[in-house]
């Protein structure tokens, strides 16, 4: 029975094929192709079977033939699977062309204000001033009342406040700090003298924005307070710094004024870094510019703060970080400090 033979020997190839398939692995164009002429191709495996099959008994052709047919299929359906893989592979590749050279990676500036509060922390830290911090929103006690400014007194009005929450009576007022002295009190209630301490912090005050006010901006506060602190101290303590950060020709002068919180009070010019003190429109023509107000820590805030202001006296300060930056950069228009407009921020560099 030749043919039944030759029926089994079908069988067994067509398992033997789709075995070989199904073993096969598929990973580039060029496989798909070998698999394709391989198995489909006119001269592939399944077309051989076709061939066989003319062999096979007339009886025995339907099931052979069937059997053929089913081999077919499933090797067409890998070679179909096949595709689609390799088919995305090749679009996802071309998508992700890791060949390509990286983005790069650009490394920011330090924000001018940043690198002046700095300098100026590392200038005072040179002399012995520790730096320390308070919150931003402050009760009236530390912003107000602990630095001698009476309830109800006109001198609140100098600073146009931002309330959080309105009290009975002005003690119980909850604000946005308008300066940073409000730390001086704290580092006072903290601590005993001696006391050299810089306090650098952001500050609110309900203002219009416009080139030269805005409605928050940044102060350092100084302290000092030990046993014989004197006026001359605090004027020499202000020309070391107007020389360190404004360079060794700067000159500073005093003009009298008035704080509730120190007294004597004063405010304090630096020579015109711009124009040598030669006179040009950033310093009016006078030569001078203002950068801090200053005095001696008045005795009442001393003891509003449980310090013996028999035994101890200080001095305070106080400087705007954008007028300063405003001098060493040149820049004069306070909004640009706030606006994040890299263009101009990408202009300042550390240098330290
Ligand atoms: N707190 C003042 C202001 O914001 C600045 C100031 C003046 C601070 C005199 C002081 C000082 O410590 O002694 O305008």
């Amino acid at each position: 029975m030749w043919w039944l033979e030759l029926r089994v020997g079908m069988e067994h190839k067509v398992k033997e094929i789709r075995e070989e398939a199904e073993k096969y692995a598929v990973n580039t164009i060029e496989e798909l192709e070998a698999f394709r002429i391989s198995f489909l191709g006119s001269k592939g495996k399944v077309k051989a079977l076709f061939t066989d099959l003319k062999n096979v008994d007339q009886s025995q052709k339907r099931e052979a033939g069937q059997l053929i047919n089913g081999l077919r299929e499933f090797v067409q359906e890998k070679f179909d699977a096949f595709k689609d893989r390799v088919e995305n592979k090749s679009k996802t590749a071309k998508k992700l062309d890791l060949s390509r050279p990286g983005d790069q990676i650009e490394i920011g500036t330090r924000h001018p204000l940043s690198l002046v509060r700095s300098e100026i922390i590392e200038i005072f830290s040179r002399i012995g001033f520790t730096v320390s911090e308070g919150p931003e929103i402050e009760d009236d006690w530390h912003n107000f009342s602990a630095l001698n400014f009476p309830a109800e007194h006109p001198a609140r009005d100098m600073q146009d406040t931002f309330f959080i929450e309105k009290g009975k009576t002005p003690k119980d007022e909850i604000a946005l700090r308008t300066h940073t002295s409000s730390v001086q009190v704290r580092m006072m209630e903290n601590s005993q003298p001696p006391l050299r301490t810089i306090s650098p912090g952001r500050v609110y005050r309900n203002e219009a924005i416009s080139a030269r006010a805005h409605c928050f901006f940044h102060q350092v506060e100084g302290l000092y307070i030990d046993k014989n602190v004197s006026f001359a101290d605090l004027k020499q303590t202000l020309l070391y710094f107007a020389k360190e950060m404004f360079g060794e020709n700067a000159q500073i002068r005093l003009r009298p004024s008035y704080f509730p919180f120190t007294e004597p009070s004063a405010e304090v010019d630096v020579s015109c870094t711009i124009c040598n003190s030669k006179g040009c429109n950033v310093c009016k023509y006078t030569g001078w510019l203002e950068i801090l107000g200053c005095g001696m820590v008045d005795p009442n805030v001393l003891e509003a703060s449980n310090i013996d202001s028999k035994t101890f006296s200080g001095f305070a300060f106080g400087m705007g970080v954008e007028r300063i930056a405003q001098l060493k950069y040149k820049v004069n228009d306070l909004r640009l400090y706030s606006e994040n407009d890299v263009r101009f921020l990408r202009q300042f560099t550390s240098g330290m």
